[in-house]
């Protein structure tokens, strides 16, 4: 669909990284956007900086993401995107000095990441079927995910966040099918290495280094790059039900 000042869309995770650079490339398109995330603080001046606003939402809470969508809905104007980027990437081993993985954090990890996307975007196609078809072929919106390379190269220590990859990888066809009839499309985006406050707290050392893992180019990805593919998505039409991998043709090696 193309973007114009009539486009509605929710960015998830708005507030930092990937989503924060979504959202303002979303806004300099001309859409209207509302950012949901945790972090009052840093979500609320970065929707003030793109003129959209914020939504205290807990991805994972099934009743404050209803109470996100439904200030979105009191809005007025429908839903025509969602881009869901809220997410965390905990470290933990199957087992590790003697001591199982700890069951709350693999539980939070799927929480949020997984069952957190599935929330929204379950809530965000409610909405945007209600409206009417914004393009000749009877769009009425598109959801874009994020997954990660782990949900395929896993390291050590990322048995719960690569869990949760997987679940958003396997659920994007259903999804879609789920949809083509209301004119809804569904994509993730599995995104490789990318410089977001993520990464920025390591030593420079480790980023270089981290970089250099990176066939070409060799480097971090920037956060633009994500957000340039999730707009090429809402913009194409016959994207749909798939997962694109956006990582320099990184494999993440065991460790
Ligand atoms: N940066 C990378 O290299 C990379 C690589 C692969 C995948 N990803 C994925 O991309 C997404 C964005 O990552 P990022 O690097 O921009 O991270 P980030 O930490 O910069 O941003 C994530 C945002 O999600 C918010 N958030 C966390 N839990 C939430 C919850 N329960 N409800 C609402 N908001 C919540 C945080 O407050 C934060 O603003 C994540 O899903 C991450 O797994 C990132």
């Amino acid at each position: 669909m193309r973007i114009t000042t009539n486009t509605v869309a929710v960015v998830t995770g708005g507030a930092s990284g990937l989503g924060a650079a979504t959202a303002a490339a979303l806004a300099e398109a001309g859409a209207r956007v509302t950012l949901f995330d945790l972090d009052e603080a840093r979500g609320a001046a970065h929707a003030k900086a793109l003129g959209g606003s914020f939504q205290r939402v807990d991805v994972s809470d099934p009743a404050s993401v209803a109470a996100g969508f439904a200030a979105v809905e009191a809005a007025g104007a429908g839903l025509h995107i969602l881009v869901n980027c809220a997410g965390i990437g905990p470290a933990a081993k199957t087992t590790s000095r003697g001591q199982p993985h700890d069951p709350a954090v693999f539980a939070r990890t799927i929480g949020i990441n997984l069952i957190g996307s599935f929330y929204c975007a379950s809530q965000a196609a409610t909405l945007m079927v209600r409206g009417e078809p914004v393009s000749a072929d009877g769009e009425r919106g598109v959801i874009v995910n994020t997954a990660s390379v782990a949900a395929y190269d896993g390291q050590v220590g990322q048995v719960a966040y690569a869990a949760s990859k997987g679940g958003i990888v396997g659920m994007t066809l259903p999804m879609a099918r789920d949809l083509a009839d209301k004119g809804v499309r569904v994509m993730t985006i599995a995104p490789g290495l990318f410089l977001t406050p993520l990464l920025e707290g390591l030593p420079q050392e480790v980023q270089d280094s981290l970089g250099t893992q990176v066939p070409f180019p060799s480097r971090l990805g920037d956060p633009s790059e994500y957000a340039a593919l999730a707009l090429h998505i809402v913009g194409n039409p016959m994207l749909n039900g798939e997962v694109i991998r956006l990582d320099g043709a990184i494999r993440m090696a065991p460790r």
